[in-house]
């Protein structure tokens, strides 16, 4: 695994932006897998500062988003769709059509995810995937449990996870309770795998993925059977390496 260690959040936003834009001037075609939470929003405003400039052009990409809420209208604020339109989307040049997330709120879960990973499948696969990295090490919407979950499913929240997404509602009950994810071997399919962490939240989490056991109570570890993973922390994410 290349491990990047940086001072500032900011230093991290610049290098993940340049490595995500990176991948779309060596393929303008590329087929982006992307995540949400507070670790992407540095990259994003980077990737977007480079549209800006004329420095790339993302005309021709297509977008996978690792997860979303189920039972949230996609315009709710708190839905992953409004999360990336306003943090990404609406400030480039991504035809709306090339944008794809797994749908939380379609009938029948199952045939949904299963018609993702086919979307996924025949965009070509996902040339670059950013991830974000959960305190409890989950990675996506695939928490700790006793298995891995290979492909796109639905799945229950983890108390603790509800804990920490709470931040961004008014109240804990307004939480969803079930989301749609890419599973672990939609993930371990991409062809290169940047993660991002940063605080001390993390640090464990981070350790265990880089040194532990491959196990599925710290689903990020899996990562560790990837050929191409390139991890960015700030010094407190890296604090236990
Ligand atoms: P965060 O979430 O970026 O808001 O810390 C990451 C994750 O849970 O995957």
């Amino acid at each position: 695994m290349n491990v990047l260690i940086y001072d500032t959040e900011e230093q991290i936003g610049i290098a993940a932006g340049n490595y995500m834009c990176g991948q779309v001037l060596a393929k303008s075609n590329s087929v982006l897998g992307l995540a949400t939470g507070s670790t992407p929003l540095k990259p994003y405003n980077h990737m977007i500062q480079l549209y800006q400039q004329g420095a790339v052009d993302f005309s021709q990409v297509t977008t996978f988003n690792l997860d979303e809420y189920c039972k949230l209208d996609v315009k709710d604020e708190n839905s992953y769709h409004s999360f990336m339109h306003k943090n990404l989307f609406d400030h480039i040049n991504i035809p709306e059509e090339n944008i794809h997330f797994l749908n939380g709120n379609a009938e029948d879960l199952e045939t949904e995810c299963a018609a993702y990973e086919e979307r996924i499948k025949a965009a070509g696969g996902i040339d670059i995937q950013l991830l974000g990295i959960g305190s409890n090490g989950h990675i996506a919407f695939n928490e700790p449990s006793d298995s891995f979950q290979r492909w796109s499913h639905v799945v229950a929240l983890k108390e603790s996870t509800i804990q920490d997404n709470s931040r961004f509602f008014k109240s804990i009950n307004e939480v969803p309770t079930h989301a749609v994810t890419m599973g672990i071997g939609s993930i371990m399919q991409a062809k290169r795998i940047l993660i991002i962490a940063l605080g001390e939240n993390k640090a464990k989490a981070i350790k265990q993925l880089i040194d532990g056991h491959v196990t599925p109570a710290c689903p990020a570890s899996v990562l560790q059977f990837h050929t191409d993973v390139t991890l960015m922390l700030d010094k407190a994410a890296a604090s236990l390496l």
